[in-house]
């Protein structure tokens, strides 16, 4: 990863293809069409085109980090707890930014009806391939397809990290605030921005040239935009890197429940 990058910047919109066309596919690469109508702006596309080229890169490296993770596994196991607690078993939930489907096996074999969804459509593919008992779509979190209500849970690992602007970072919240139901539970999982919020750009990941940002996070900040959003931000968990299993960063979790009524209108809560 190399210098900083623009950070409040919206970019120009390009429109994602929803349609699952593959990394190989004639418009992989390329911002191009739309299936759904979902627009992106100029910075997600190019996250979109640096994931499916690192694909098969990024899917060795973590297919099977969750044996390595036992903290991310206790996480995962109370989110599927709550909201087995709260909806019963099978609850539907959301993997947003899922890559290749491995934390959505995870839940899956705790007892929820996961969908994956991805900007990649290389990833999604992948995940197709290595689960092909669940679902995976391609989609942004910003401007999810989902009906309103539509989930009884939704996990973002590592995903929110690609959304280097303030307005972007809230248009995903408001997304996950319109989809899950109201007592729904929300984990996140970010990198700790250990001198506040920054952004770097990355010109190579695991071995393969990308052409993307990253985003390291003040938590007291996410904690805010969580809360301003409409969620009670009810655990958050910051732990140190595993050695020999991760990129060498500070993580944080944040498990919130959506709460009604709450949501920030133009700077008020309703
Ligand atoms: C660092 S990977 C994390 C993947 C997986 N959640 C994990 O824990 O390994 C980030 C993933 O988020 C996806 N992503 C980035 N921006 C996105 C967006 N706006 N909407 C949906 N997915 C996005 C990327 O395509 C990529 O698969």
């Amino acid at each position: 990863m190399t210098g900083p990058a623009q950070h409040d910047e919206e970019g120009e919109a390009h429109r994602v293809d929803a349609g699952g066309e593959g990394a190989n596919g004639p418009r992989a690469h390329g911002a191009a069409k739309i299936a759904g109508g979902e627009v992106i702006s100029e910075h997600q596309a190019r996250v979109r085109r640096s994931y499916d080229v690192v694909t098969d890169a990024y899917t060795e490296r973590v297919h099977d980090e969750l044996r390595h993770k036992p903290l991310d596994r206790a996480l995962l196991t109370a989110f599927a707890e709550q909201v087995r607690g709260e909806f019963g078993p099978h609850a539907s939930v959301c993997d947003a930014g899922c890559g290749p489907g491995h934390v959505a096996a995870f839940l899956t074999g705790l007892g929820l009806a996961v969908t994956g969804i991805d900007l990649s459509p290389a990833m999604v593919d992948r995940a197709r391939a290595l689960h092909p008992e669940l679902i995976f779509e391609v989609g942004t979190m910003t401007a999810l397809e989902a009906a309103d209500g539509r989930w009884q849970g939704l996990i973002a690992f590592y995903s929110i990290i690609h959304l280097t602007s303030d307005a972007e970072i809230r248009a995903a919240l408001r997304e996950f605030h319109r989809t899950v139901v109201d007592r729904g539970v929300l984990l996140v999982a970010v990198h700790l921005g250990e001198l506040g919020d920054a952004t770097v750009h990355a010109d190579e990941m695991l071995g393969v040239g990308v052409d993307m940002d990253f985003r390291f996070f003040d938590a007291e900040w996410l904690v805010g935009e969580v809360r301003a959003a409409g969620f009670e931000v009810e655990a958050r968990l910051v732990r140190a890197p595993y050695p020999d299993v991760e990129v060498q960063t500070t993580r944080v979790y944040l498990m919130a429940r959506r709460v009604r009524g709450k949501e920030r209108v133009g700077g008020m809560e309703t």
